[in-house]
């Protein structure tokens, strides 16, 4: 783990977290999460300001949904929710090449949501939507086993021993998860940094009601539907290995 890694979000922000407090606000509402993002300043370019606009709100479903899928055309698809989806490639990429399958993205990030929003709209995708907010949200609001499959990649890795409670990766979150997947359905995620790695292999194999899909103990192999993400790419080239982990709820 390069101390100069640029993945690193520790580092690379001097303020990292919104509160350290458990209890944190979060909007009007008193929120009982300790937030699993962090403040991140990118640089916004004009296809991100544009799609932030009006005329690209339609790509838009609010947080407090309860029904995500009524915002598709085919509402009867299996449906996948993209937890922290960053700059979107990998969301657009999916969504593209799985056109039978609706994808909801959501993000805390600005940049990150215009530009997906813009390049959705380029592509014309109908099988995409997103939403700017906190998942555990929008999970809290979802009626059981909503989703077929929730994916998390290169989640923030929160190192320092003070931060792991923001970890996403931790039984009460993965609770909101489990409830608002359907039974068969997939949790994926995937690090590049091996301590959270073998944290979430511990935490995970440990509910009870998911079955680790390489078995308990294992990562699973590299899948070929998951593009090469932003962080991923940044991660190997600062020599990290990369662990996927895919469990089925039972
Ligand atoms: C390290 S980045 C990874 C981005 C992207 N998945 C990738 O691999 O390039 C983690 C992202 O998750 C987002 N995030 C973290 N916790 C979140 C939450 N509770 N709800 C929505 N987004 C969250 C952050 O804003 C950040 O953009």
């Amino acid at each position: 783990m390069s101390p100069q890694n640029p993945s690193d979000p520790n580092q690379s922000n001097p303020d990292p977290a919104p509160s350290d407090s458990d209890q944190s606000e979060q909007g009007s509402v008193f929120y009982r999460w300790a937030p699993t993002f962090m403040r991140r300043s990118t640089h916004m370019n004009t296809s991100a300001k544009l799609g932030l606009t009006e005329p690209y709100q339609h790509w838009y479903a609010p947080i407090t949904s309860t029904n995500l899928r009524e915002l598709f055309a085919e509402p009867e698809h299996p449906l996948t929710v993209e937890i922290g989806f960053g700059m979107g490639h990998t969301l657009i990429q999916m969504a593209q090449s799985e056109p039978t399958r609706n994808f909801v993205g959501i993000e805390v990030h600005e940049p990150g949501l215009g530009l997906t929003a813009f390049e959705a709209d380029r592509l014309k995708l109908t099988n995409l939507r997103l939403i700017k907010g906190d998942a555990l949200k929008l999970l809290e609001n979802l009626p059981e086993g909503h989703l077929d499959t929730v994916q998390l990649y290169f989640p923030d890795p929160w190192q320092k021993k003070r931060h792991y409670k923001r970890r996403f990766v931790s039984p009460e979150r993965m609770e909101l998860v489990i409830y608002a997947l359907k039974t068969g359905g997939i949790f994926h995620t995937a690090t590049d940094w091996e301590h959270y790695a073998f944290w979430m292999i511990e935490v995970l194999d440990s509910l009870a009601p998911l079955q680790n899909v390489a078995g308990s103990g294992n990562f699973h192999p590299r899948p070929d539907f998951r593009p090469l993400t932003k962080f991923e790419k940044r991660g190997i080239n600062s020599g990290h290995g990369v662990w996927d982990l895919i469990y089925r709820k039972l």
